[in-house]
């Protein structure tokens, strides 16, 4: 543990073969994980997955029922929640609505006994943090749901804990906050390089917080990558679809090898293997895949002549969403359909051909059967 220069205390979490079952349900299983001192690690996975459960068994509220947790450098087993050194915001937080803000975020320290100066100190520097600072004289019902939201965090700051635990704090916002408070969350993870496990369903809050993020589905770790890692290079077809919106297209296919080429054969379409990439799925030949393509990696033809035409793919348009700085096309091709993101100058109309290049360099293949492993690089 050491000691930053706003005198919080840092630390890294490790778990260990951590496991929880209620009764028949494996809501955790067998998982392992190293948050790193000042990391901001995002938990995100489908509703059930397991974050909630694993959050609070950090934060000493629920029991393991096997692996370890060390926070620091101490194992945790045991210790109960308040000597943890941890805070913990969730998404329902309780301000005292008869308290103004300032008493809001000094209560838990008078509660431990702090000497008012100290806690007038760091009252102060928390709201000075937060930007609430002309709020302090208010009530919470005279805040916005943003300013209530920075008051429940105050209220953890001013504790200056090792670790910050965080379940969903932003899904009561609408979208607007949402957005604006999450830029404010990694501002204050940058000031105060303090560590945290920020738990989400959001993928694409995932993305843009997480300094690391893990991929969680039912109760176990799909895949662990800084975010831009994980959005190329994904593990399986599960975090493929999971993380990027739209999620990314899948096809039956079959890797066919002719003359001195690779193609990849679906139903509808044939495709080729960029040269460069042979070596990944020469031996391959012959076999049974799930083909990937992100809807951002198909372009039209007419904007994207650098992508070559060697292999165009004609769909006819089923759905038109002018986005503005993008257009998202439902394709139909055959018996397939896909979404594509093109550039915003197409012009075209439901029911009508459309001529779409994918970019087979950004093209994904994963394994028949499940758990869908992905082949290649
Ligand atoms: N106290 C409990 N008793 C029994 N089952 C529980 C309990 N708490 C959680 N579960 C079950 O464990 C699994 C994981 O729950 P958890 O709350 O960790 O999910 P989550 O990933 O946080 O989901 P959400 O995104 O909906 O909050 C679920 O199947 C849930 O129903
Ligand atoms: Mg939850």
């Amino acid at each position: 543990m050491r000691d930053t220069y706003r005198g919080l205390k840092v630390a890294r979490i490790i778990l260990e073969n951590l496991s929880k079952k209620f009764a028949k349900i494996e809501a955790v299983r067998n998982v392992s994980l190293e948050v790193e001192d000042g990391e901001l690690l995002v938990l995100v996975g489908p509703s059930g997955c397991g974050k909630s459960t694993t959050l609070r068994m950090i934060a000493g509220l629920e029991e393991p029922s096997s692996g370890k947790i060390y926070i620091g450098d101490r194992s945790v087993s045991g210790l109960a929640p308040k000597d943890r050194d941890i805070a913990m915001v969730f998404q329902e937080y309780a301000l005292y609505p008869h308290m103004t803000v300032y008493k809001n975020l000094a209560f838990g320290l008078k509660m431990r006994g702090f000497p008012k100066d100290e806690i007038d100190r760091r009252v102060k520097e928390a709201a000075g943090i937060l930007g609430i600072t002309e709020l302090l004289d208010r009530k919470p019902r005279e805040l916005s749901g943003g300013q209530r939201q920075r008051v429940a965090l105050g209220r953890t700051i001013v504790r200056k804990p090792a670790a910050f635990l965080f379940d969903e704090p932003l899904s009561n916002l609408d979208a607007k906050l949402r957005v604006q408070m999450r830029a404010e969350l990694s501002k204050l993870h940058h000031s105060l390089k303090s560590t945290i496990v920020y738990v989400t369903h959001d993928q694409v809050e995932a993305m843009t917080m997480g300094t690391k993020i893990v991929i969680m589905k039912d109760g176990e770790i799909q895949q662990v990558g800084r975010p831009m890692e994980i959005y190329k290079r994904p593990l399986n077809m599960f975090v493929a679809g999971f993380i990027g919106s739209p999620s990314m297209n899948f096809f039956p296919a079959r890797i066919v090898s002719a003359n001195s080429e690779i193609l990849i054969e679906t139903e509808s379409f044939r495709v080729p293997v960029p040269r460069e990439m042979h070596h990944q799925y020469q031996n391959l030949s012959g076999r049974e895949v799930i083909f990937g393509i992100r809807p951002e990696d198909i372009h039209s033809s007419d904007f994207m002549k650098e992508l070559g035409e060697e292999a165009p793919v004609n769909g006819i348009v089923e759905v038109i969403e002018p986005l503005g700085p993008e257009i998202l096309l439902d394709i139909r091709c055959g018996e397939s359909s896909f979404v594509a993101r093109v550039d915003p100058r197409v012009e075209t109309e439901l029911g009508q051909e459309i001529k779409l290049i994918f970019n087979m360099e950004k093209m994904h293949v994963f394994e028949a059967n499940s758990p869908h492993r992905r082949i290649g690089d």
